[in-house]
């Protein structure tokens, strides 16, 4: 008989514990309170201690689930492993990180170039590596990568994100080819066009690199999107949340776009 789960239920994550990179603000900020709300206790990470106690205090409070602040640097590999250490009965890894800088290919420096893998390649690794032995024992992880849609559709002035990000694909299909035995899955999920800080980052510089006023070009980028909107972060929240469910066991090393249907 088949067994149909309500995914979204308060209790859908009771006993899980999620480790959420990024998630003081934007996107990261709102897949921990997704996890929160489906019951998951989480540990949030990012360099400010001080916005990462307010998320923490507002979680716990909302949702009567344990919440744990770890102010530290994705750069700072000692720092992150000693995150990772203490938290190695992590079993949702969400992987998240600030956006690499914006602009023209020749703009960008090598040093750019280096910190944006330490932190968009190079931590989920050092995440991945650490926890995954831990996730096995259990027969039971969940990674998600929150990318982008660079990842399938490159976009100008994005030169960084559109090459780095792919190399999470990689290690997604790795890791399913490695542990999907061991009942782990690994995806990407890869939002387009989603209101947050670094949205409003990105949407000023292709301004200033356009010389357009930011409403004339915020109108163009919407022009090839099918919803004809902004996404919100919950609407990227929501995708990690399923994913992070017993029920979404059988997705393996995909790249999910959240995008709202954008054409190009
Ligand atoms: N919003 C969009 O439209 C969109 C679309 C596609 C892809 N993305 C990508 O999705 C990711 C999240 O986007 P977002 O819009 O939520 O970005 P955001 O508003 O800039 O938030 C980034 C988060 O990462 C943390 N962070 C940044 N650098 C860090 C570091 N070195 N170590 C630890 N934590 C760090 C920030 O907190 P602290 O500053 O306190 O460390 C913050 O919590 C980014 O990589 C972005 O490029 C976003």
């Amino acid at each position: 008989m088949s067994k149909i789960e309500n995914m979204f239920s308060g209790s859908a994550l009771k006993d899980r514990k999620a480790l959420v990179f990024g998630a003081s603000r934007g996107l990261g900020r709102a897949a921990a309170e997704q996890l929160a709300a489906m019951g998951a206790d989480v540990v949030l990470l990012a360099r400010s201690a001080e916005r990462l106690r307010l998320v923490a205090d507002e979680l716990r409070e909302k949702y009567r689930i344990a919440t744990t602040i770890e102010a530290a640097d994705l750069l700072d590999e000692a720092a992150l492993a000693a995150v990772l250490g203490r938290h190695a009965d992590t079993d949702l890894l969400i992987t998240n990180c600030g956006g690499p800088p914006i602009g023209p290919y020749l703009q960008t420096s090598l040093e750019d170039w280096d910190a944006a893998y330490r932190q968009i390649v190079r931590a989920v690794v050092q995440a991945t590596q650490a926890l995954l032995p831990h996730m096995a024992g259990r027969h039971f992880g969940r990674v998600v990568m929150i990318a982008s849609r660079t990842v399938q559709h490159p976009l100008p002035l994005m030169a960084i994100s559109n090459s780095l990000r792919k190399a999470l694909l990689g290690i997604a299909e790795t890791i399913a080819d490695e542990f999907g035995e061991k009942g782990i899955t690994a995806n990407l999920v890869c939002p387009g066009l989603t209101r947050t800080e670094r949205m409003q980052e990105v949407l000023s510089a292709r301004a200033r690199n356009a010389g357009k006023p930011e409403d004339e070009l915020l109108g163009e980028m919407l022009r090839p999107i099918a919803a004809g909107r902004v996404g919100r972060p919950e609407e990227i929240a929501a995708v990690v949340g399923f994913l992070c469910t017993d029920m979404a066991g059988y997705i393996q090393a995909q790249c999910l776009l959240v995008d709202g249907g954008r054409k190009l």
